[in-house]
């Protein structure tokens, strides 16, 4: 059977780094089983020949209506695929999906019919509040970093922005790689609906979005950006889960220090 990547370097290219991508996140530890997930919207990389594609799965509903998504693309991971098995084989663990005209469904069209992540309505309302306001983020990564969701068991840490405060001052390039800091999703159940709207309404603030007690979300330009910016917030936290654990409270870097960071690198306050 012929792939949808045949002939289409570009398509190609970008489901190779998808796949680079996924192999990280296993190395990492954080894609235990068929943990996190990952979508791009590759609508700019479609042709006429893809567009008549018929589909080969049935019409599913995504379970909301999202207006700006009518006709896009997307790769997605399969829903209880691993990562580790992506990193290899991204056409056997994920698939190309199309959205409906009615902006609340969506058919597979290639290369299997392989249902895509659980995640679909947090990942697809992601994907259309980044098309509406014209950020030109393509990518989207839920994932399950240790350290991170370890101190989402701290209620202390949920409260707004004391979490981005801390992993800022644990080492200048914290604030400059991830300027905006992160947002939090007090827990709600895996794959909802309500997990996918309070998800949205941080990424008003926030590229990257913690889920109390589950993982973590993030958008940007393209895929390796979007986990760059989870690696860097996740060193970040080694950094201040190691000093505890050699018995002190981190110091972090000081207010002043973190102006004149700000001020240099021309970052958000
Ligand atoms: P999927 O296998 O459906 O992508 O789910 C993994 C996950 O992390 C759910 O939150
Ligand atoms: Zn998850």
């Amino acid at each position: 059977m012929k792939s949808i990547l045949e002939n289409r370097p570009a398509l190609a290219k970008q489901v190779d780094e998808i796949a680079e991508v996924a192999g990280y996140l296993w190395q990492k530890g954080w894609a235990e089983r068929n943990g996190g997930n990952i979508t791009v919207n590759i609508t700019g990389m479609i042709d006429d020949e893809i567009r008549q594609m018929p589909a080969i799965s049935k019409k599913t509903p995504i379970g909301k209506t999202l207006p700006n998504l009518k006709g896009c693309y997307f790769y997605c991971k399969g829903t209880n695929k691993r990562m580790r098995d992506l990193a290899r084989r991204p056409m056997e663990n994920g698939s190309v999906i199309r959205i409906c005209d009615d902006c609340a469904s969506y058919e597979i069209i290639a290369d299997q019919a392989v249902k895509p992540t659980s995640e679909l309505p947090a990942h697809l309302s992601m994907h259309d509040y980044l098309i509406s306001n014209g950020s030109g983020y393509k990518a989207a990564i839920h994932t399950h970093p240790i350290d991170l969701v370890a101190m989402t068991h701290n209620p202390a840490f949920l409260k707004k922005d004391v979490l981005s405060h801390l992993l800022w001052s644990m080492i200048p390039e914290t604030k400059a790689f991830c300027p905006k800091g992160l947002g939090i999703v007090p827990y709600k159940l895996p794959s909802s609906i309500e997990l996918a709207d309070a998800t949205l309404e941080q990424l008003k603030e926030y590229d990257v979005v913690m889920w109390e007690k589950h993982g973590v979300c993030s958008v940007s330009e393209n895929v390796m950006e979007a986990f760059d910016m989870i690696d860097t917030l996740s060193k970040s936290a080694q950094i201040y889960l190691t000093a505890k654990s050699m018995g002190f409270e981190p110091d972090g870097m000081t207010d002043e220090q973190m102006k004149e960071m700000t001020v240099a690198f021309n970052l958000p306050k």
